[in-house]
């Protein structure tokens, strides 16, 4: 088969492409730093009470970074820890959680916090608490006899 010399250029500037995203995409899948917008941490569920921040649950102040709290909760059937959340109005939160059994739910009423939190992963939301008042943390998730007893209290109160 006789190629004309321009189309022979044209093949290998298509070949050549197609080897490149090949090599693009391949390279960003093995690299572990690479994560997709929707993709999670993974934690060792069995573990979760050793494994920072989890070892420490509840409401931390931090520095230096882009939210002022830390907000995190370990869920297990069927509790939260903590049980009680209170954080000064107008601050920007970020919640940390995961779960040590089944998929368990995590949605304060009244806000857009809703989060599912399954064994295994760890399930973030940073958000800018501007309502004062007390909220109800409930479980949406069905997961057991006591699903319907799952739940926790926000507190947003004033700054001291
Ligand atoms: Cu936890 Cu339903």
């Amino acid at each position: 088969m006789h190629l004309h010399k321009y189309e022979k250029y044209w093949l290998m500037f298509g070949i050549g492409s197609l080897i490149v995203f090949l090599l693009i995409t391949g390279l960003m899948a093995l690299n572990n730093s690479h994560e997709t917008p929707n993709s999670q941490k993974t934690i060792n569920p069995e573990k979760v009470s050793e494994i920072a921040p989890f070892n420490k649950p509840g409401v931390h102040k931090v520095a230096g970074k882009d939210w002022d709290y830390e907000v995190v909760v370990v869920a297990s059937a069927f509790l939260y820890e903590p049980s009680e959340i209170k954080i000064p109005v107008n601050s920007k939160v970020k919640f940390i959680a995961t779960s040590k059994d089944v998929v368990h739910g995590f949605e304060i009423a009244k806000t857009n916090i809703n989060m599912m939190l399954e064994p295994g992963h760890i399930s973030e939301y940073t958000t800018t608490v501007n309502k004062k008042g007390e909220f109800l943390v409930v479980c949406n998730e069905y997961c057991g006899m006591g699903h319907a007893e799952m739940h926790a209290t926000l507190k947003v109160v004033d700054f001291k």
